[in-house]
């Protein structure tokens, strides 16, 4: 049995073991972890010039916070946060922005190219458009008086998109409870983590056409705040009036949204099934008086939400436009 080590040449095991040394860093490379000092040598200023950027932005219009926020959602719920919902559609290709939950809907598209652009001269082909909505996204919050959370960084961006899956795959304000739950939980989220992260309607605005059915006809809902929203959302016609999703503070990140459901005056239909006797209504109790437990709680989750099966290593690429693919 000692004759086997006759069939291979002495020098064979160190090839083997330096093959296998390169096979490591090849896979380790495919699947690096993201870090939090990722551009700290490849361009120390990136998240100043992020932060700068978005403080100027949401100071200008702070509804722009919202929607920053909500752009990274959005990317990070179809196959990962990839950068995917940033690509234009073209002739020969179909992304994200005309799926269901976006069109009409998602904004900051511009806010995020200026930023990419800012970015280039600074360090050219370095900073991905995925990294670049998640700092955005921490830096809006911050900017609207929320937590703060370390963003992990070393997403690269896809070379793809997928409208089916953005038409799946991102939860639909008609759902029940169990479907958020659902929806959640296929991208790995307890329940409670969905209640937490479900604070970000906190900030933000929602148009007529998605909360019509709740202020019309449902009946968990307070009578003097339905009533209120009638004005604003007729029965036909107006589907794009905006009203606040947070009622009570719609430029502030606190807990208010909490207390709002409390009281019957969630917005959407999605919002009140977290508290409408079921298994979820502690939790939104506990956020409404305790904004600390909120808040570490919603970073926690968004640093969750940030890791969803990012590109890293030598997968995806580094765009130099966001709305498309390089051509190189
Ligand atoms: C729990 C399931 C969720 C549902 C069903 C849902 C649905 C919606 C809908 C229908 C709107 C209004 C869109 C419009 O009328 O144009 C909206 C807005 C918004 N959503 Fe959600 N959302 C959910 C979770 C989240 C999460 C997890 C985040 C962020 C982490 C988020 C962030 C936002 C923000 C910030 C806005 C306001 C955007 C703006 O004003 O531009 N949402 N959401
Ligand atoms: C942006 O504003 C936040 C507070 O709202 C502040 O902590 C941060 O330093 C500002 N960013 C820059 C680059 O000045
Ligand atoms: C798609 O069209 C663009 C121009 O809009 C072109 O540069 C690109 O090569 C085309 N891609 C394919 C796969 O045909
Ligand atoms: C929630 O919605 C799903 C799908 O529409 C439905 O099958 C289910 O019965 C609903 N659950 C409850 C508790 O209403
Ligand atoms: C309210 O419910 C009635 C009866 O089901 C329906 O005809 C009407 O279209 C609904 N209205 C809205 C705004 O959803």
């Amino acid at each position: 049995m000692a004759a086997h080590t006759t069939y291979f040449p002495p020098n064979t095991f160190p090839d083997l073991k330096l093959s296998f040394l390169l096979l490591s860093i090849l896979v380790g490379m495919a699947s690096a972890q993201l870090s939090s000092n990722f551009y700290a040598t490849s361009c120390p200023n990136a998240l100043t010039t992020i932060s700068a950027a978005v403080n100027t932005t949401v100071s200008n219009e702070k509804r722009m916070g919202a929607s920053l926020l909500r752009l990274h959602f959005h990317d990070c719920f179809v196959n990962g946060c990839d950068a995917s919902i940033l690509l234009d559609d073209t002739s020969n290709f179909t992304g994200e922005k005309t799926a269901l939950p976006n069109a009409n809907s998602i904004r900051g598209f511009d806010v995020i190219d200026t930023i990419k652009s800012q970015l280039e001269s600074l360090c050219p082909n370095v900073v991905s458009c995925a990294d670049i909505v998640a700092v955005a996204a921490r830096d809006s919050v911050v900017a609207l008086g929320g937590p703060s959370w370390t963003v992990q960084l070393g997403r690269r961006d896809s070379t793809t998109a997928s409208l089916s899956t953005a038409n799946t795959d991102i939860p639909a304000p008609r759902l029940n409870l169990s479907g958020l739950i659902t929806s959640f939980s296929n991208k790995g989220f307890t329940a409670n983590e969905m209640v937490a992260l479900s604070g970000s309607h906190t900030i933000g605005q929602a148009r007529c056409t998605n909360f019509r059915t709740r202020i019309y006809n449902e009946t968990n809902i307070d009578s003097t705040f339905a009533a209120s929203l009638r004005g604003n959302c007729p029965s036909t016609g107006g589907d794009s009036n905006l009203s606040p999703l947070d009622v009570t503070s719609p430029t502030s990140f606190d807990n208010a949204y909490y207390s709002n459901l409390v009281s019957q005056k969630g917005l959407l239909h999605s919002d009140q099934q977290l508290f409408n006797g079921g298994s979820t209504d502690a939790l939104v109790n506990t956020y409404s008086s305790n904004l600390g437990r909120f808040t570490t709680d919603f970073s926690n989750g968004m640093v969750k939400m940030g890791n969803l099966s990012p590109l890293t290593g030598s997968n995806g690429q580094i765009r130099t436009n966001c709305r498309s693919v390089n051509s190189g």
